[in-house]
C-alpha cells in the first residue's frame, strides 16, 4: 500500500521549537518524531510513502533518504502551502498506484496506536471513498465532531461547539481511494476537513468512520509534545524506532547523568547533555548538548540544543529555544518559552525557608 503522509505546516504552536526544525523532525524518544510513524506504517503494510512538504522541504530527504524504515520514500514540495486537500492532491503526482486502490494519508504530527489493517478492511468492504479513523475523547468541544449512522457512515462533520452531539473526534488517519484524491481541485488551497469531507457527504458518496479509541495524541503543542516523548519512552505506546528498550529514561549514546542526579518519568537525555549530581529531572525532553546544573528541577519541560539550566533553577512546563540560559536561582513555570539565545540572569532575590 501507498500512503502520503502531510508534513508542510509550520507548527507555530511549538515555537520556538519549530524555528530551525519542523515538527515532525523534532527529536522524540531518541529519534525524529516522523522515524516513529515509518515504523509503524511498515509495520501495518505500508511500503511507499509519498512526504507533502512545504515549510522547510529540503530537510526531509537530508533527513530520511528514499529508503527508511523499510519504507521506499518520494518527495513533492508546494511552492505555496496548499492546506491539508490540496496537499495531498498535489502529493498524488508521485503515487503508482491505480484509480480504486487504497491510500493512506497520514499527519505529521499525530502518534496513534490504532490498527491500520483494520481500518483499509472495513475501507474495502464498505468500498467506501473515504474511511477516517475517528477516535473517542472525554471533552469533544474541544474539537469538530464527526457522528456515524448505525452502520458506520459518516453523517456530518460539524464545527466546534460547547454542545457537540457525539465524543468521536476526526483522529486524523484517513483511507481514500485513489480516485477521490483525484477529484480535488488541483493547484488551489483546499481544506479536506472543511471542504472535501462535507462534499463528500453531501454528495452521497460513502464516508465510513472506523472507530477505535486506544493510544492516541496530537502533539501539536508544548505539552503534548512532551507528553508524546515521555509516552514513547515509557512504553505507553510501543515504537519500532525506539532506539533502547522502554524504561524510566532513554539516555542516547554521549550523554552524561552523574550518578547524584534524578533522571526518570521517560525523560531523554540527548547526545552531549549533561546531568549534573544533585539534579532532578521528570519527564522531560534534554536535546543535544544540553545541561542542568547540580541542584536544578526540571520537569515535563524541553531543552533545546545547547540550552543550559544553572544551579537551583527550577523548570516546570517550559520549553528553552536553542542555547537559551536559565541562570542560577531562577524559577520558571506553566508554558513559559525562552527565545534561542536568550539568557535569563541569576535571580538576586534570595529566599529563606521561612518566607
Ligand atoms: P500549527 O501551526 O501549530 O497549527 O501546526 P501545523 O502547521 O502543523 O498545522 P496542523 O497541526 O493543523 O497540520 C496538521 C498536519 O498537516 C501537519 O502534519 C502539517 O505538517 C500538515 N499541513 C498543514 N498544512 C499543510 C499544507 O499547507 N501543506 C502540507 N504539505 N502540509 C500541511
Amino acid at each position: 500500500m501507498e500512503a502520503i503522509l502531510l508534513v508542510g505546516g509550520q507548527g507555530t504552536r511549538l515555537r520556538p521549537l519549530t524555528i530551525s526544525t519542523p515538527k515532525p523532525l523534532l527529536p522524540t524518544a531518541g529519534v525524529a518524531f516522523l522515524a516513529h510513524q515509518l515504523a509503524r506504517a511498515h509495520a501495518s503494510g505500508v511500503e511507499r510513502i509519498v512526504f507533502a512538504t512545504s515549510y522547510r522541504a529540503e530537510m526531509f530527504e537530508a533527513a530520511f533518504g528514499d529508503r527508511a524504515y523499510g519504507v521506499d520514500l518520494a518527495y513533492v514540495s508546494e511552492d505555496e502551502p496548499l492546506g491539508t486537500g490540496g496537499a495531498i492532491r498535489n502529493a498524488a503526482r508521485a503515487l503508482t498506484c491505480g484509480p480504486d486502490d487504497p491510500v493512506l494519508i497520514l499527519n505529521g504530527d499525530i502518534l496513534s496506536g490504532h490498527d491500520v489493517r483494520a481500518q483499509v478492511k472495513l475501507h474495502e468492504a464498505a468500498a467506501a471513498s473515504v474511511t477516517l479513523h475517528l477516535t473517542e475523547v472525554d471533552d469533544p468541544s474541544r474539537f469538530g465532531c464527526v457522528p456515524t449512522a448505525g452502520d458506520g457512515r459518516v453523517t456530518a462533520f460539524l464545527e466546534k461547539t460547547p454542545h457537540p452531539v457525539t465524543n468521536q473526534i476526526n483522529a486524523g488517519c484517513y483511507v481514500f481511494r485513489r480516485s477521490a484524491i483525484d477529484a480535488i481541485p488541483e493547484h488551489e488551497v483546499v481544506s479536506v476537513e472543511r471542504e472535501t469531507f462535507p462534499s463528500l457527504i453531501s454528495s452521497g458518496a460513502v464516508v465510513m468512520g472506523y472507530v477505535e479509541s486506544g493510544y492516541w495524541l496530537d502533539v501539536g503543542t508544548p505539552e503534548a509534545f512532551v507528553q508524546g516523548s515521555r509516552d514513547l519512552v515509557l512504553g505507553a505506546l510501543a515504537s519500532p524506532a525506539m532506539p533502547g528498550e522502554p524504561g524510566e529514561r532513554l539516555a542516547l549514546a554521549g550523554a552524561r547523568v552523574a550518578p547524584g542526579a534524578v533522571v526518570r518519568g521517560g525523560t531523554t537525555v540527548g547526545r552531549g547533555a549533561v546531568v549534573e549530581a544533585g539534579a532532578t529531572v521528570i519527564g522531560s525532553v534534554l536535546l543535544e548538548d544540553s545541561f542542568v546544573a547540580e541542584g536544578a528541577t526540571v520537569r515535563d519541560s524541553v531543552l533545546s540544543r545547547g540550552a543550559r539550566v544553572g544551579p537551583g533553577a527550577v523548570l516546570d512546563g517550559v520549553v528553552l529555544g536553542d542555547g537559551a540560559v536559565v541562570g542560577p536561582g531562577n524559577e520558571l513555570r506553566c508554558g513559559v518559552r525562552v527565545w534561542p539565545g536568550i539568557n535569563l540572569p541569576p535571580t538576586a532575590v534570595r529566599f529563606s525557608a521561612d518566607d
